[in-house]
């Protein structure tokens, strides 16, 4: 980052002396206050919860500009790497800064596709779960049981162990969410196959069975890469900062990931693609079509607490790119199955008539987001509703470790530890429990 000329002054209306503060630069973006210094020379913290308005770290990774619905992974838009790259020159490209060349795409291919195996007592773990277990509480729980297995690459601080680690998190998160899906439906395990493209595998893996050969479909294959192109990293989202804070520490990268997950889960981040096709099979349930516009007054209600789930983004207040992109493969994909009068779809793209006109949600700027139309692509190709969340767990994994590698990697790295603005009780005495 670079320093600007100019600085941030903070005065108070109490007649106390001013406070000056260094101003950084980003390449593009807002700069930013550097208040590191503000409790040593004033005895105050600043308050921002929910982020509103701070800068957790310095990145050099993805950036968004939300106003004009931009998102750059490295610099390049995700409109040009949806259509040239496939998602591991995309996962290369998150790791190391850089496009790889047709021998380093071939190398980095090769070393995830051979770490895609897990441990055979990974099925054990499995096995202690219902089997109407969601999967996000399996994958959280698998994801962190990993950090079991791989004494070999523990130090943190070692460069080679945080490469071993990334590789090996993101070649087995398919194999994690496949056996997940198997484990809920009965039946065997597939294990991985090494002639397959990453996404091809992971296709195989979750859809073939022992009795017959499978047979990936190009199509199929495409729109789920562009999926987990599309999620691969959204800067310091909520999964992202949880990963980077509890990495902090110093942690197993594994447990890490883990916390990423267990945040992801939530439905105003990765759980919002299974909420919005509940919502939209519920719509539909409740008389389609027709009954939007009440659905739509629901919404607009306040007291009523429905939001237009896949509508509205912390970042965005423009189109999310990715929503485009999304429903673009979602056109694809329902030609290519027979699909194209899928009442789901339709009623998405009704929704998103109506929101784009109605000032509640031009006022508010409101719009689809990436979970608007992945949904109904991932049901389509036969992922269930209650899978969804894996699915993006599986794409942001690159993105969480290459937030995490790029913050151990920082010679100035602190364990995160916000402050708080203090409302409860001053001390006071125990009463004994008689005299309570
Ligand atoms: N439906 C109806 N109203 C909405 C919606 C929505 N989906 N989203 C926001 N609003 C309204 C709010 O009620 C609020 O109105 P007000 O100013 O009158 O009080 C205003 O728009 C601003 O909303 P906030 O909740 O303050 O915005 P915030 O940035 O905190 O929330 C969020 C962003 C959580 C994504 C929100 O838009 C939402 O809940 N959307 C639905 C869930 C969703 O799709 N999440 C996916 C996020 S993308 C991802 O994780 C991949």
């Amino acid at each position: 980052m670079k320093l600007s000329e100019k600085k941030a002054t903070l005065s108070f209306s109490d007649g106390s002396n001013p406070v000056e503060f260094p101003v950084y630069q980003g390449t593009v973006g807002p700069d930013v206050v550097d208040i590191r210094k503000l409790y040593g020379q004033t005895g105050m913290f600043t308050y921002d919860p929910g982020f509103m308005s701070t800068a957790s770290c310095e990145s050099a990774i993805t950036y968004i500009d939300g106003d004009k619905g931009q998102l750059l992974y490295r610099g390049y838009p995700i409109e040009q790497l949806a259509v040239n790259c496939d998602f591991m020159e995309t996962s290369y490209l998150l790791l190391n800064g850089e496009l790889p060349n047709a021998a380093q795409k071939a190398d980095f291919n090769h070393q995830v596709t051979y770490h895609t195996m897990v441990n055979e007592q990974m099925q054990f773990f499995l096995r202690g779960f219902r089997r109407d277990a969601h999967p996000m509480a399996i994958m959280t729980g698998l994801v962190g049981a990993m950090a079991a297995f791989y004494h070999d690459s523990t130090d943190i601080t070692n460069p080679e162990h945080r490469h071993i680690s990334a590789i090996r998190l993101i070649a087995k998160m398919p194999t994690l969410v496949a056996m997940t899906y198997k484990y809920s439906q009965g039946q065997p395990f597939i294990y991985p196959q090494n002639d397959l493209s990453y996404t091809g595998n992971f296709l195989r893996m979750m859809f073939a069975t022992p009795c017959e050969d499978y047979k990936v479909n190009d199509v199929v294959e495409r729109a789920l890469d562009r999926i987990f192109i599309l999620h691969a990293d959204h800067e310091q989202n909520a999964s992202t900062s949880t990963v980077r804070l509890c990495g902090s520490s110093g942690t197993n990268p594994f447990a890490a990931i883990a916390a990423g997950v267990a945040c992801l889960w939530g439905p105003a981040h990765g759980g919002a693609n299974e909420a919005c096709l509940n919502m939209l099979e519920q719509i539909q349930a409740n008389g389609g079509i027709a009954k939007v516009g009440e659905f739509m007054e629901q919404v607009k209600d306040k007291e009523s607490g429905v939001r237009l789930m896949g509508f509205g983004h912390r970042v965005y207040k423009n189109y999310d790119p990715r929503a485009k992109l999304m429903q673009e493969t979602c056109k694809e994909v329902l030609t290519a199955l027979g699909l194209e009068n899928d009442p789901l779809f339709k009623l998405a793209m009704e929704l998103e008539r109506i929101a784009l006109e109605d000032p509640y949600f031009v006022e508010r700027k409101l719009y689809p987001n990436v979970d608007f139309y992945s949904g109904i692509v991932q049901r389509a190709i036969g992922i269930p509703t209650s899978l969804f969340t894996a699915i993006f767990a599986l794409a942001r994994t690159v993105g969480w470790v290459a937030q995490w590698n790029e913050m151990i990697s920082d010679p100035a790295y602190k364990i995160g530890r916000p402050r708080q603005l203090f409302t409860g009780d001053t001390a006071r005495d125990v009463v004994e429990i008689a005299k309570r």
